[in-house]
């Protein structure tokens, strides 16, 4: 499926329009399933979105949230992505604590903690050996490098194609992040990019012909739909018919 490409004139415009979106694709999940999966995003561009989903009347009792990626510090650490999305929305929330996912980062030891993550995942989704969840909804930052989730340029972690969740690595800062072959088997992946610093590496992602190596928001391809919310200064000279 092709993706659709959204330019908005402003950040703020951008978080609303994602904000319609998910909520959109919330409602769609739990009427056609009973429930919504919802895999989050770090990064200062989707927080705002998180805050603004946290002003919403949502059956949050049939929302689970998990994380696409985490920074490996613990969970009251200032950069977790955890504590950003709790403190952004879900705190803000009546949702039930069994409903929320994190992933784990207390083993000390990443590759541990991925594993345990993968087992949890593979019980909540009730999975066979093998087998790939469908979450309903991935949300997605990308960084000026062309990264996205903690899928770094040249690194290891964009080969791995046997797990669901695997170790990132940032200038050597350890993070663990979902698989391309996990963030591509998703109903719906929506990428927020705002900012004119992500110009140069989105005309890479867009480009007909780009390393994916060197831009692994290139790499997801997903099975379902695939969005792009740009605001006016990322999306500027992309050539978007
Ligand atoms: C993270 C994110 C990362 C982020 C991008 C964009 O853990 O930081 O998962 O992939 O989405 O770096 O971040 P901004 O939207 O803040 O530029």
């Amino acid at each position: 499926m092709g993706k659709i490409v959204e330019v908005l004139p402003s950040g703020a415009d951008l978080i609303s329009r994602s904000l319609t979106l998910v909520q959109e694709k919330i409602t769609e999940a739990i009427a056609q399933r009973g429930i919504c999966t919802i895999a989050l995003s770090g990064g200062s561009t989707p927080k705002a979105l998180y805050a603004a989903i946290a002003t919403q009347n949502l059956p949050w009792e049939k929302i689970h949230v998990f994380w696409g990626d985490e920074r490996y510090v613990p969970p009251d650490h200032p950069d977790s992505n955890q504590k950003m999305a709790r403190q952004a929305w879900l705190e803000r929330v009546n949702i039930p604590s069994r409903n929320i996912h994190p992933m784990p980062t207390a083993a000390g030891n990443p590759t541990a903690d991925a594993a345990q993550h993968q087992t949890e995942l593979e019980e909540f989704f009730s999975l066979s050996a093998g087998e790939l969840p469908i979450f309903d909804i991935v949300l997605l930052g990308m960084g000026d490098d062309g990264h996205t989730a903690s899928l770094f340029p040249y690194t290891e972690a964009l080969q791995v194609s046997d797990r669901l969740v695997t170790v990132g690595n940032k200038d050597g800062q350890p993070r663990l992040t979902f698989t391309v072959p996990l963030i591509n088997n998703a109903r719906y992946v929506l990428f927020m990019v705002a900012g004119v610093n992500k110009q140069a590496a989105l005309a890479e992602v867009f480009a007909q012909e780009a390393d994916a190596i060197a831009y692994p928001a290139r790499l997801i391809q997903p099975q379902g739909e695939l969005w792009w919310l740009l605001d006016e200064s990322a999306a500027r000279n992309l050539n978007l018919v």
